[in-house]
């Protein structure tokens, strides 16, 4: 299985894949169920980032266990889905935002499989976190499609579960953010650690707190998605029939330097 998807807020059945069965993998950091499924005869993973009945909030996601389940699944390439606010009023909402870069303000989340000690210790390099490949294959079906794609932006990770006040958004959007979530970091990270290509198409649901004439709420972004879940859908399919089977054209598959004990050849995620 080469193909994984993560389901955000709002995206809980991919309603795509044919023969789809409930798979349960077991990590060194819990168990996660997903689904296994073949759309154009390719077996791809779904999951929900937030577990069943979107009973995790962001900070509690166990986003290594989810990330490790897909490596040991096979999976090489992951497309993950997100619920955003936009920084800027040029993202209105329904946009879809291909994220290139990210600010990472979280504060309490396990970032790392490299816990040290027997782990080892890794600094991995996210210079370019967001695989290009995927984001230009996105990029490409979204225009195809009509849909109000934009290829590049930057996601802002904040801790939640609360939403922001109105000064730290507007310090997000001078600092270059584009897009606001809590969900985004460490996905990506560990993505990186094991080897992945991942990258994460934002849809906008709301304009951030400050730029928004209301004030926030879940069920407002769960709405919002919901309305505009076909554009996502339609996105996705369209795209993973044009993924390669070679990963050839980004350095996502190279793995980084282990220091300290597992550089001794100790087993390693
Ligand atoms: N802030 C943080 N996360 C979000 C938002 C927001 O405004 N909208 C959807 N997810």
């Amino acid at each position: 299985m080469r193909l994984g998807i993560i389901g955000g807020t709002g995206v809980y059945d991919p309603d795509i894949l044919d023969d789809a069965r409930e798979v349960t993998v077991s990590t060194p950091y819990g168990e996660v169920r997903l689904l296994a499924g073949r759309y154009r005869g390719e077996e791809v993973a779904f999951m929900n980032r937030h577990g069943a009945g979107h009973s995790l909030p962001p900070h509690r996601v166990n986003y290594r266990a989810n990330i490790w389940a897909l490596k040991e699944l096979g999976v090489e390439r992951v497309i993950a889905t997100a619920a955003v606010g936009a920084l800027r009023r040029e993202h209105a909402p329904g946009s879809l935002i291909l994220c290139d870069q990210f600010l990472d303000f979280t504060k309490s989340r396990p970032a790392t499989f490299y816990e040290g000690g027997e782990a080892g210790v890794v600094h991995v390099d996210v210079t370019e976190p967001y695989c290009p490949e995927l984001r230009a294959l996105m990029e490409e079906s979204g225009r195809a499609a009509g849909l109000p794609v934009k290829n590049g932006g930057v996601y802002v990770c904040t801790e939640g579960p609360r939403f922001e006040t109105a000064a730290e958004i507007r310090v997000f959007a001078q600092l270059g953010g584009d897009v606001v979530g809590m969900t985004g970091v460490p996905e990506v990270v560990l993505a990186r650690e094991l080897g992945l290509c991942y990258s994460t198409v934002a849809m906008v649901a709301n304009l951030a707190a400050g730029l928004s004439p209301t004030p926030l709420t879940h069920s407002e972004v769960v709405a919002v998605m919901n309305q505009n879940v076909a554009h996502l859908r339609r996105l996705i399919m369209d795209t993973l029939p044009k993924i390669p089977a070679a990963r050839e054209r980004c350095g996502c598959a190279v793995r980084p330097e282990v220091h300290g004990r597992a550089a001794a050849g100790e087993e390693r995620p």
